[in-house]
């Protein structure tokens, strides 16, 4: 069973600036030394006062969202933001988004550039060694949403074509399924976990 790694939705906004991320190590230490968009007061705030049903700021929480993880009005349970807010983004180590910078960059997924000299050390070679997909036997599966533009379908297409053992590729049953919608949706089990969790007791 694959689950596409869940990355913290604010990297969307740094994609179309993905050159920035040359820069990455100053820019990210200026967002958090050690750790990246911590669940920290902000969210609390955001998820106590100005995300409740009845606060005419509501709209504000509903937009920041979708603009940070693709539009999907419908799915999204706006008695649940204040929870979904108390919890997203829920932070990241900052090595961890200089990382996927580095992979976005390099359009390549292999281990941490550390820079050539301190790769030679560590790895024996100048540039990182890349991870080794196919060496994956584990049977998996795949699913994936539509709009999910952290993880697009012609990403899961290029894993699909790299990974050995995967058994099958499910397409989410609905167009606007977005990367929250994996955790969040209200229909989140009629669309994705029923079926889940039937493959999955296939294997108990
Ligand atoms: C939305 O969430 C609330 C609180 O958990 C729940 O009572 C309600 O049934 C949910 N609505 C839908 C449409 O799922
Ligand atoms: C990757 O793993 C496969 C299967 O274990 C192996 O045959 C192949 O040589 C490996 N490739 C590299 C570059 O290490």
């Amino acid at each position: 069973m694959f689950v596409v790694v869940y990355l913290c939705c604010l990297l969307t906004i740094l994609d179309p600036a993905s050159h920035l991320l040359r820069l990455s190590r100053t820019i990210l230490r200026l967002l958090g030394q050690n750790e990246f968009l911590a669940n920290g007061k902000i969210n609390e705030l955001a998820g106590k006062s100005l995300c409740l049903e009845e606060a005419m700021t509501q709209s504000v929480c509903t937009n920041l969202l979708f603009l940070l993880c693709g539009y999907n009005e419908a799915q999204l349970n706006k008695t649940m933001l204040p929870v979904v807010l108390g919890h997203t983004p829920a932070g990241a180590s900052t090595r961890q988004i200089i990382h996927f910078g580095q992979l976005y960059n390099s359009k390549k997924f292999r281990n941490f550039d550390h820079g050539w000299i301190s790769n030679k050390l560590i790895y024996g070679t100048f540039k990182p060694p890349e991870y080794n997909l196919s060496a994956i036997t584990a049977p998996i599966y795949l699913h994936y949403g539509d709009n999910d533009w952290l993880s697009t379908p012609d990403d899961v297409d290029k894993l699909l074509h790299e990974i050995k053992s995967v058994v099958g590729k499910f397409r989410v049953p609905l167009d606007k399924f977005n990367h929250l919608d994996f955790v969040f949706a209200i229909d989140a089990y009629k669309l994705l976990y029923s079926r889940m969790m039937k493959i999955m007791s296939g294997f108990m």
